[in-house]
């Protein structure tokens, strides 16, 4: 199956926010990635709704929003009026998480649930079926440019089997610390969908990057 490239806009250079949304659009990348975060889940406020309004006028992309916020159920349908198409929350954010991830889908977004670093896969074994999709963070959420945290990778693999018993529809994300050197790895693991920031809008040529990451991906 082919793996699919989010670049993480949180990494993009918001002076220049247009030529970098084009990029997504030109290159290589199946998705627009979109941090949101509230200061309070974690130690970082990122943009909200007015950068996301601008980004969906240029987008040519589906866009797949990561809340990092608290109380999330707040907010959905704005979400769902801005145009995304994938929406996660964080399991640590969120008390009622069957009622959140029905709200998601009763909008007709595609759901998902964000696992922090510390987070056990087995904790998602009464809600997998309702997911579209599991968002695996591969860093302590709340910045870009960290480093990959290396028990990720045994993680999404025992995510995988979870998720071919009970639900093989639901697509796994892996989010931080994302570049060219572990996207084999990663895709071997189970990985369908890749975010990456700096692995992107840090290399001198962000298209050439995100042909490199998707390649590497493929050949395993
Ligand atoms: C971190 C965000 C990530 C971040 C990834 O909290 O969820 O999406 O932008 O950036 P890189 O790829 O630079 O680790
Ligand atoms: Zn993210």
């Amino acid at each position: 199956m082919s793996i699919l490239l989010a670049p993480s806009i949180l990494s993009a250079d918001f002076g220049n926010l247009n030529r970098d949304i084009e990029i997504v659009n030109r290159g290589d990348a199946d998705s627009f990635h979109l941090d949101v975060m509230d200061g309070v889940f974690v130690p970082n406020i990122s943009y909200g709704f007015p950068i996301i309004k601008a980004i969906a006028r240029k987008a040519e992309k589906p866009m797949d929003a990561h809340l990092m916020i608290i109380d999330p159920d707040r907010y959905l349908s704005n979400f769902k009026d801005l145009g995304v198409k994938f929406l996660s929350v964080h399991y640590e954010a969120c008390t009622h998480l069957h009622r959140t991830v029905q709200a998601i889908r009763s909008l007709e977004m595609k759901a998902g649930v964000a696992l922090n670093p510390h987070t056990p896969v087995l904790l998602l074994e009464d809600i997998v079926r309702d997911l579209d999709f599991v968002l695996v963070m591969s860093v302590n959420p709340g910045f870009g440019g960290q480093s990959f945290i290396e028990n990720s990778l045994e993680k999404i693999a025992r995510l995988k089997e979870l998720i071919l018993k009970k639900n093989p529809n639901c697509l796994i994300e892996v989010d931080g610390g994302v570049n060219a050197e572990n996207a084999g790895e990663l895709a071997r693991a189970g990985a369908d969908i890749l975010v990456a920031g700096n692995a992107v809008f840090g290399a001198p040529d962000p298209l050439e990057a995100m042909q490199v990451i998707k390649s590497a991906a493929y050949n395993i």
